[in-house]
This record gives structure tokens, sequence and C-alpha cells, in this order.
């Protein structure tokens, strides 16, 4: 008994300090209790987007990367613009790009219904990731769980950020750097492009005009790029897409591969091979599939730790954010 009383200051102030920080803690089975079944439904409804569009689930895995890097994972990048705010979806790297929100629509359909203002949109994007690579033959991994959604959005921070295809390898690493990512998680993160597609708008420099040359990068290996210049003519819609690597629908270390042999499809991509920094790295992951796979997994996690620290809610819909009381005093 007296033993207890001892105890129970320390007690209390750890409680407190859980329930402060309570936002930044993320771990493992977080909704085991509260939605036993959230990673299952998640699973189920990538499956369904799977099937209807293969794509799909490439498109929504790159959301993790392009939620993460702008104020850390708080499914910023999923609000839509209002009179009073700008979001990321119509940044420079993201309009007529990002795709497959309804995607995210329909699992947070599904979990409302199974558990409603629970599973915050910002962890949907990490399950769905981690589905999108799994479903379509890559690794699966356990997700760490327990995050927010933001209360605002900045397409001028995604416009600041988010990288151009055109980066070159030096400024990648230094990039990553900047979110506590080494050299070997950039590369093999870039790896996520062994699924999906990009538009023609994001090589046509590349193809015609390397760095202003007026010729086309030179480590494009000439029967790719005569391919590419079919796809993608001068003058052409740009809208018009193509496979990021030669098996798009599996998650794969065929990507590495293809830049070993000049054939990736972005300027980022190939500086990979082209820069001493990087190219041991992707000769590695050419050679070693489950070595690439570890790498992933590991960088998938890291860049899932990223968080803004700021205030947040669990949104009812992720493309907008809850109503607030304050909300209601000025409504007309
Ligand atoms: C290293 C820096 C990166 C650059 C410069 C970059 C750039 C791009 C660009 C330009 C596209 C094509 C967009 C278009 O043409 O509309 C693309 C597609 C894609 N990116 Fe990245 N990316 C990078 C890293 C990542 C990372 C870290 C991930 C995820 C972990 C990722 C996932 C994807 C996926 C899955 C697609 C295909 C999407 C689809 O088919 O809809 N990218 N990326
Ligand atoms: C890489 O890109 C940066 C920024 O665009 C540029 O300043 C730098 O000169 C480039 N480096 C190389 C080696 O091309
Ligand atoms: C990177 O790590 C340092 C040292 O651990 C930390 O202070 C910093 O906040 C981290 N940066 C990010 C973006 O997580
Ligand atoms: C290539 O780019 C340079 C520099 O950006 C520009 O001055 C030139 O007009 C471009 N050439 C063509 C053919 O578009
Ligand atoms: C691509 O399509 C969008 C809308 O569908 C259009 O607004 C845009 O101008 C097109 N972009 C290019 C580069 O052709």
């Amino acid at each position: 008994m007296s033993l207890l009383l001892l105890l129970r200051p320390h007690l209390i102030l750890y409680l407190l300090i859980l329930t402060v920080v309570n936002g930044e803690i993320l771990r493992a089975r977080f909704y085991s209790e509260t939605c036993p079944e959230a990673e299952s439904i998640v699973r189920r409804e990538m499956k369904k987007a799977m099937i209807k569009e293969a794509r799909s689930v490439a498109s929504v895995m790159r959301l993790q990367f392009h939620d993460c890097f702008v104020n850390g994972c708080d499914a910023s990048v999923l609000l839509d613009d209002t009179p009073h705010m700008l979001g990321e979806k119509l940044s420079l790297s993201n309009i007529n790009s990002l795709r497959s929100f309804e995607v995210v629509d329909e699992i947070k359909e599904a979990l409302e219904e199974a558990c409603p203002a629970t599973v915050s949109c910002a962890d949907i994007v990490i399950m769905a990731s981690r589905d999108a690579v799994a479903l379509t033959g890559g690794p699966d991994w356990e997700v760490k769980l327990g995050r927010r959604d933001s209360l605002t959005a900045s397409q001028k921070d995604s416009d600041d950020i988010m990288p151009s295809p055109r980066a070159n390898a030096t400024f990648l690493i230094d990039l990553f750097k900047r979110f506590n990512l080494s050299v070997k998680d950039m590369v093999a993160l870039s790896g996520s492009h062994s699924i999906g597609k990009g538009r023609c708008f994001s090589i046509m420099f590349r193809l015609y005009n390397q760095s202003g040359s007026g010729k086309p990068d030179p480590a494009l290996e000439p029967r790719y790029r005569k391919k590419l210049n079919k796809l993608c003519p001068l003058g052409g819609d740009e809208n018009v897409t193509g496979d990021l690597d030669a098996t798009p629908h599996v998650f794969d270390n065929q990507y590495f591969k293809d830049l070993v042999s000049g054939r990736g499809f972005l300027n980022s991509d190939q500086t990979l091979y082209t820069s001493r920094e990087t190219r041991g790295y992707v000769k590695m992951f050419s050679e070693d599939q489950a070595e690439f796979f570890r790498a992933f997994e590991q960088g998938m996690v890291k860049m899932g730790d990223l968080q803004s620290g700021r205030p947040g809610e669990t949104r009812l819909n992720c493309r907008v954010v809850n109503r607030r009381p304050s909300d209601l005093l000025f409504d007309s």
C-alpha cells in the first residue's frame, strides 16, 4: 500500500507526459483495441483498387513521399483547396500528376463504417503504401501507426521541397539528408519507381534539350531513347505516360537493372547510375533483390517517422478538415 502511494506520483507524471506528446508516439498495432480490422480493411480496399486499375496502387504509394516530405506524414497532401487555403494538390510536382485520391476516399469510407472517427488519413497513406508494395510482389512489413491529420496544407512548402524530375544525384542526396535519410535510403526509395508511370512532360527536356545543350541526355541507351522519342515526340501531348521500368506492375529490382543499362525513365533515376556517389548502391540493388527489399522497407519506415509536431486531428473526410466549434461562430 505504502509502496503504491510512493509510486503514484510517478505514474501520474508518466500518464501526463503520454497525453501531451500522444500525437508523436508511433507504434505497431496502434489500432489493435480501437479498430482491430483496420489493417485488413486497408489491404482489402487496395486489392480492389488494383483489380480495377493496376496502376492505382503505385499512385497511392507515391502519396506517402509527397505527404511525408512536406511537414511530416500528416495527410496534408490529401486536403482539397479552399477559398482560404491553397493546398498541395496543385503544387508544381503534384498538378496533373498525383492521382488515385479516390482510392484513399474508398478506404476511409470503409474504415468510417467499421470504426467511426478512429483511423487517421495519415495512417491510411502509410498502410496503403506498404500494401501497394506487398500486393505487387515486393516486401511486406509492419508499419508504425498513431499519426494525426494536419489542420492545414501548404502549396508553397510543396513547391519548395518536392524535387523536380530533372534533379541530379548530388541535389537528391542533400535533399534527403535534410530528412535524415542516407544516400542508401535515397537510392532504395527511388526504387519505388519499380512500379507506376510518368508523363512525357517529365522527360521532354532530357529527350531533346538536356541541360540546355539542344541534345538528348547522353546517358540514354539509344534504342530506349528511340522508343521514348516515339512515345513523346516534340510538340506532342505531354500528358501521355510511359512505364517507369520494364515491369511496371511488379515491385522488383528491374528498375535498378534498367538504370545499369541506361534505361532509366526520369533524369532523377538515371543520374543515380551516372553519379559516383550513388552508383555502388544501384549496382548492389540490381544484383541483390533481397538487399533492395531490406533497404526499401527501412527507408519507408524512416520516411514514415517524419512528423511536424503541429497540432492535429483525425479527419472524418480526408479531403477537408473537421468543422471546429470556433468555425460555427463565424458561420453566417
Ligand atoms: C528521389 C526523388 C524522386 C523524384 C525526383 C521523383 C519524381 C517522380 C516523377 C517526376 C514521377 C512521374 C510524375 C509524372 O510524370 O506525372 C514520379 C512517379 C512516381 N514516384 Fe517518384 N520521385 C522521387 C522519389 C519517389 C519516392 C521516394 C517514392 C515513394 C516512396 C516515389 C514514388 C513514385 C511512384 C510510385 C510513381 C508512379 C506514380 C503513378 O504511376 O501514378 N517517388 N516520381
Ligand atoms: C546538380 O544540380 C544542382 C542544382 O540544380 C546544380 O547546382 C549542380 O551544378 C548540379 N551538379 C552537377 C554535377 O551537375
Ligand atoms: C534529424 O535528426 C536530428 C538528430 O537526431 C534531429 O534533431 C532532427 O530533428 C531530425 N530531422 C528530421 C527532419 O527528422
Ligand atoms: C534548350 O534550352 C536552352 C536553355 O534552357 C534554351 O535557351 C534553348 O532555346 C533550348 N533549345 C530548344 C531547341 O528548345
Ligand atoms: C494535361 O492535362 C491537363 C488536364 O487534363 C491540362 O490542364 C494540361 O494542360 C495538360 N498538360 C500538358 C503538359 O499537356
